[in-house]
């Protein structure tokens, strides 16, 4: 595969490539819509994602290219970018954008992009491309960021230059994800452990509902201010600075500040699923995968008729894993409205569920899913 983007490349842009980088996708175990709180949530990184072969060129000129999209750009190197358009090209385009504007010494190069991850599927195909930039940039230009301010300057290129509020979670995992491990990461000091990710007798699954995903951003961006306002009638009498500041018990007793039912609710999801990742957490440190397995379950029960990120393509899908005995917990991942969910089954059954899930997905929804099994992979690296 390597040996044909590199013939690709040398094609597109009459020169060999010299470096070549990688960024993985994630997915998030546990803890979803909890980042832009300030608790905890529980990703790791998966084995598909996005390359980046590039070398410099003597024309000043940044050259995008991709494997996935027709479109390419090229621009010269200016002291700032603004967005254009809706293309892909806008997420590495942001990134160098933050480089210059932090007066970074950059010079043009050559670049061609290929993503094994299905796109806009909920497994952070957009954070992969924006890692696996600003990594490239940072080792070639020696420009001497830490991986953490690696991960603060693409989670902003997400928020200032492509519009979306989204939180730290996804440039964190795909930065720091580590093999077989998964990162239980808070989102409000940034602290993290990596935690040993024994599946046991089971794999992880990856099921896209495939559904394509209109007005998931404004609709994200929608639940993110109803958290800020479900926090803002809470601070009348709390002295908190985030919702995950609070437990179960605290919400109970003060959740009537909350005048708004639908607000209520969306605080509700985010205070319960922040103390369902303290539990998973143990589970999984205990070895306890039918515990582990149930806390999916509930999560996405709540991200369902609570948080109401979910839809009939994600339920039909998690309704079908409670019901197939070789399934030991599945849920949503990302921030729903399509996009996939993941289960933990059985490696003896995955190809029975595979074409299990596909027929009953097929019948109740009209099309078929796609499934995949995926390994707990490393962040981004220098190939
Ligand atoms: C998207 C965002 C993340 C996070 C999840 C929901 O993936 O990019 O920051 O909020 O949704 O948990």
């Amino acid at each position: 595969m390597l040996n044909n983007l590199k013939q690709t490349f040398s094609k597109q842009f009459g020169q060999e490539c010299q470096r070549t980088f990688f960024a993985p996708g994630r997915v998030n175990l546990i803890g979803e819509h909890i980042d832009y709180n300030g608790g905890l949530v529980m990703p790791c990184a998966v084995t598909y994602g996005t390359y980046l072969l590039t070398a410099p060129n003597k024309d000043g000129i940044f050259r995008f290219s991709s494997v996935n999209f027709p479109e390419t750009y090229e621009t010269p190197v200016l002291p700032e970018y603004s967005k254009t358009g809706k293309e892909w090209f806008n997420y590495p385009l942001g990134v160098i954008h933050n480089f210059v504007a932090d007066k970074k010494e950059v010079q043009g190069l050559d670049l061609l992009f290929y993503g094994d991850l299905p796109i806009g599927a909920g497994l952070s195909s957009s954070a992969s491309l924006e890692v696996v930039i600003a990594y490239a940039l940072n080792t070639i230009f020696k420009t001497g960021y830490s991986k953490l301010d690696l991960v603060k300057l693409t989670k902003r290129v997400e928020n200032e230059f492509i519009g979306v509020n989204s939180g730290i979670m996804d440039q964190f995992a795909v930065t720091f994800g580590e093999k077989n491990k998964a990162l239980k990461l808070d989102c409000e000091s940034l602290e993290y452990q990596a935690v040993e990710c024994d599946l046991a007798d089971n794999l992880l699954a990856i099921i896209n509902t495939n559904k394509p995903r209109k007005l998931a951003e404004s609709k994200y961006n929608e639940r993110v201010s109803e958290c800020a306002q479900a926090l803002e009638a809470l601070q009348t009498e709390l002295s908190i600075d985030n919702l995950c500041d609070i437990n179960t018990q605290t919400f109970e007793a003060h959740k009537h500040l909350i005048k708004d039912p639908t607000v209520q609710k969306r605080a509700q999801h985010v205070i319960e699923e922040n103390d369902r990742v303290q539990l998973a957490a143990s589970a999984l440190a205990a070895h306890k995968l039918d515990e582990f397995g149930r806390l999916m379950f509930a999560s996405h029960d709540s991200l369902q008729s609570l948080y109401e990120v979910s839809g009939i393509e994600l339920d039909t899908i998690v309704a079908f894993c409670k019901t197939y005995s070789g399934v030991t917990g599945a849920r949503m991942t990302g921030a729903g409205f399509g996009g996939c969910a993941i289960a933990l089954v059985k490696k003896d059954k995955f190809e029975d569920f595979s074409k299990s899930i596909t027929d009953h997905y097929s019948n109740t929804i009209g099309y078929a899913p796609s499934v995949y099994s995926s390994e707990i992979g490393t962040g981004v690296v220098e190939l």
